[in-house]
């Protein structure tokens, strides 16, 4: 474990079990169809890759960058699209991945933008999920880990750009924030 953490949350083999699953549910379900999975930079690159090697059907992936104005301590509720899909997404199925959801304002914003390109259907995978932050009662499609409104990082989740990547997601310790 890493100086910082105060504990592990969910260890690197528990990982590997969920996204394993999640990949042949979503290739059961997905079976026949033009799937795209669209991964949102940068938190869910390790999540959306693992995901896409664990499914057996053929998968497309487009990347996009969606911030949120603010301080980057608490969420101002403004999200703001910084890096756009490059390709036509039209008729296409579209799984839109993230490492997680908080108040769930970035996959509201982000799901109304890649509406207006008109694909077959959009579904929304998260690897964890902290239901208790929500603001906009937005549920995702598909999540591997429910967690507690802990400090969490690790598996793409990040505390000022540190840390993501670590193999496993687990707490950090209160004394590295109020380093800070
Ligand atoms: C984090 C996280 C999600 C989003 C969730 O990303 O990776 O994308 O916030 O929060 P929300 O549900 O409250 O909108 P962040 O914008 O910090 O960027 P990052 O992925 O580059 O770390
Ligand atoms: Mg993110």
């Amino acid at each position: 474990m890493h100086e910082d953490i105060k504990s592990v949350l969910i260890t690197e083999e528990q990982i590997k079990k969920r996204v394993q699953e999640m990949g042949e549910q979503l290739s059961k379900e997905y079976a026949g169809k033009r799937v795209i999975l669209i991964c949102l930079l940068k938190g869910a690159a390790f999540f959306a890759c693992d995901l896409s090697r664990a499914m057996s059907i053929p998968v497309r992936m487009e990347f996009m960058v969606a911030s949120s104005y603010g301080d980057g301590t608490t969420t101002s509720g403004s999200v703001a699209v910084r890096l756009d899909v490059k390709d036509d997404i039209a008729g296409m199925h579209v799984l839109l991945v993230d490492d997680i959801i908080d108040t769930g304002l970035t996959f509201a914003r982000v799901k109304t933008l890649l509406e207006t390109k008109k694909p077959a259907s959009i579904k929304t995978v998260a690897m964890c999920d902290k239901e208790d932050r929500r603001q906009n009662g937005l549920e995702a499609d598909y999540v591997g880990f429910t967690i507690p409104d802990e400090f969490v990082v690790g598996y793409g989740l990040d505390y000022a750009g540190d840390y993501r990547n670590l193999p496993f997601i687990g707490v950090l310790k209160p004394s590295v924030y109020a380093r800070a």
